[in-house]
């Protein structure tokens, strides 16, 4: 390949490094050059396109499908556009009901996985309109969509995505804030507050990077385990599903993330003493409620990492270790969060003696269904 890795042990660590350039050049990608702002022709829409949005339906796999969970919290709360997620691999066989002014959202990295261009066709042949967001220049599903987003994350070599999850963020959070804008959701006020939070972003990712020398004794207490708990509500419980695949597709331990409150309907039964717990605490508002659900696991003897933000207060007690990332919005806290979910499951992964850039069965782009 053209690209190398140059300083880094792996590709998946460069990519990491990456993001706060990804993130920043997605920022720019989407702004007016004369003015700028954000546009609705970085989406290769026009805000009547937007205001004609009356649903949105969110379709891709794997990462891509966790960022669209991402989008539907940040867009509902937003924008008051009411957002479906579904499985590219589901949508085609649940017999799909599209309404009129039902924009369908399409997100890949690669822009070739077979079920996620499948289902972009089968949206079309309903008559919806399609909007893709895809990192890959030229391909099928940009292609195929009446409307393409590129998020700027570059060629991503490693097969656990870290940088185009990030960018997927980033323009899940740009398409909701146009979205309220168009639709009047939002004032100018908060439309410029937004993007100024958004543009800091960068650069607190750039301070997430040094959050290696604590997730890795974290990545020491959790390697040779069996089973690990993610959880999180609203926000943090899209945050988390991205956290649990990521350390499960390159440690090869199983990782499954709950919403917090979902928890003691069933899962809990498997927490024993030691279970390990990683819990997602970002959100002010649904902190109270969230420790309240560490209480329960603790009670059985669960072992609790905290993934929380500055000014969130946690009882140091209640957990074996609490990891804390900048202030941003609460809206934005998952571009945050993310960084040290990347780096625990990637020391996770050396620390087994594994290869995190190529774990086994897996491929980069899946282009059979
Ligand atoms: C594969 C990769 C995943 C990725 C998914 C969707 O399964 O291993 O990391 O999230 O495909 O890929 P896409 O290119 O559509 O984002």
């Amino acid at each position: 390949s053209m690209i190398h890795k140059g300083e880094y042990l792996h590709f998946m660590e460069k990519e990491i490094f990456e993001q706060p350039q990804a993130v920043k050049d997605t920022l720019l990608y989407a702004c007016n050059q004369e003015n700028n702002c954000f546009s609705y022709e970085s989406f290769s829409m026009r805000e009547r396109d937007f205001k004609e949005i009356s649903r949105i339906r969110v379709i891709a796999c794997g990462s891509a499908y966790h960022a669209g969970y991402v989008l539907k919290s940040v867009c509902e709360r937003l924008a008051r556009v009411p957002v479906q997620v579904e499985l590219a691999s589901e949508f085609r066989y649940n017999h799909p009901i599209l309404e009129t002014g039902e924009l369908v959202i399409s997100i890949s990295q690669s822009g070739e996985t077979a079920d996620t261009l499948a289902a972009v066709r089968e949206a079309k042949k309903l008559g919806a309109k399609t909007l893709s967001i895809v990192n890959v220049i030229g391909s099928a599903i940009a292609g195929e969509s009446d409307f393409v987003f590129y998020t700027q994350a570059g060629p991503e070599i490693a097969v656990a995505t870290t940088k185009a999850y990030s960018c997927q963020l980033v323009a899940g959070y740009i398409f909701s804030l146009l979205l309220a804008k168009a639709k009047g959701k939002i004032n100018d006020t908060e439309v410029h507050s937004l993007k100024d939070e958004l543009f800091l972003l960068p650069g607190k990712i750039q301070q997430c990077l040094s959050l290696d020398s604590e997730t890795l004794p974290m990545a020491k207490k959790l390697k040779d385990d069996k089973n690990i708990f993610f959880l999180g509500r609203g926000l943090d419980w899209a945050v988390s599903m991205e956290g649990a695949l990521k350390l499960k597709e390159i440690s090869y331990i199983h990782c499954e993330s709950y919403s917090s409150g979902e928890l003691k309907h069933g899962t809990i039964s498997l927490i024993e003493k030691n279970s390990p717990v990683i819990a997602l605490i970002s959100q002010e508002d649904l902190a109270t409620k969230s420790i309240s659900n560490i209480h329960e696991v603790k009670s059985r003897g669960a072992k609790c990492f905290a993934f929380t933000m500055e000014n969130i207060s946690v009882e140091e007690n209640d957990f074996t270790q609490i990891l804390i990332v900048p202030k941003t919005r609460p809206l934005f806290a998952g571009s945050l969060l993310v960084v040290p979910l990347q780096f625990l499951s990637y020391q996770v992964s050396l620390l087994k003696g594994l290869d995190p850039d190529k774990p086994r069965n897996l491929a980069k782009s899946v282009t059979v269904e």
